[in-house]
């Protein structure tokens, strides 16, 4: 029987050692893009202001955080989804030179894009939209309901289609790997971990509930949000909404 390691091996290669490291220069010139662009045919919707306090007091939040996944199908506020977006990726510090985010991000490159699959939020059709950072706003890739076949490619987990969203996280590979080569990929996941744990957080304060999901198909997710899988791809998803 062949045994497969990749995952193993990608652990023991990717290692920082002392005799390897250092040497390397960072090609500047090109450098990766941090945002990810739309043609501007595409329509686009500002989200309302959000707030940077309120909600329920931290430590109540960690207290009350649990994994849910039966959700009502009810519909939640603008407010709120504009609130919770920002919560994950919102610019939180800017100066003449970078852009800080609610979560950190490894090198400040920031290489996870966001994705809404909306079924149920205030003043949007459903559909598929791509979150822009700078903009605190959406973009609208596809519209139509897609609940229940991102559902399927969840592994049939019923709460992506009764939830009020969706938020899939993708990963552009190349703007990460630009500094960190193979590493690159360590990092990605733990940047994912801090975004998904953003979401959560921020969706009990906002009194929702929210489960995040690792298992998925991945090809299939990446055809519903359009990426080809390689250069960019699915790495983590969450669904949330009003608890029933
Ligand atoms: C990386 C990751 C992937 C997960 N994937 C799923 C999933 O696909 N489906 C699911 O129902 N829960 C998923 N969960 C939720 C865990 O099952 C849950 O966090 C765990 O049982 C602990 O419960 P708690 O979150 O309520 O504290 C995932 C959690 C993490 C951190």
């Amino acid at each position: 029987m062949i045994q497969i390691t990749y995952g193993d091996d990608f652990q023991k290669h990717s290692k920082y050692r002392r005799e390897s490291l250092g040497g390397k220069t960072l090609d500047w010139e090109n450098k990766p893009p941090l945002y990810k662009k739309y043609p501007s045919e595409l329509e686009r919707f500002e989200l309302s202001k959000p707030q940077p306090s309120g909600g329920l007091p931290f430590f109540s939040v960690l207290q009350e955080r649990r994994s849910e996944r039966n959700f009502s199908g009810a519909v939640i506020s603008e407010k709120t989804f504009s609130q919770i977006l920002w919560a994950v990726q919102g610019i939180s510090l800017a100066n003449e030179y970078h852009q800080f985010r609610t979560a950190p991000s490894a090198g400040g490159l920031f290489p996870i894009e966001t994705y809404c699959v909306i079924n149920q939020v205030e003043g949007f059709e459903p559909g598929i939209y791509h979150y822009q950072v700078p903009y605190h706003s959406l973009v609208l890739i596809r519209s139509g309901s897609f609940g229940t076949e991102l559902a399927r490619a969840a592994l049939s987990q019923k709460m992506v289609r009764d939830s009020a969203f969706n938020l899939v996280w993708s990963a552009m590979i190349e703007r990460s790997k630009w500094k960190y080569e193979q590493r690159a990929y360590r990092y990605i996941y733990l940047d994912a971990g801090h975004i998904g744990q953003n979401a959560a957080l921020a969706a009990v304060a906002c009194g929702l509930g929210s489960c995040q999901i690792g298992a998925f198909f991945d090809e299939e997710i990446n055809a519903i949000i359009d990426v080809d899988g390689s250069t960019e791809t699915v790495v983590y998803m969450t669904a949330i909404g009003v608890v029933s």
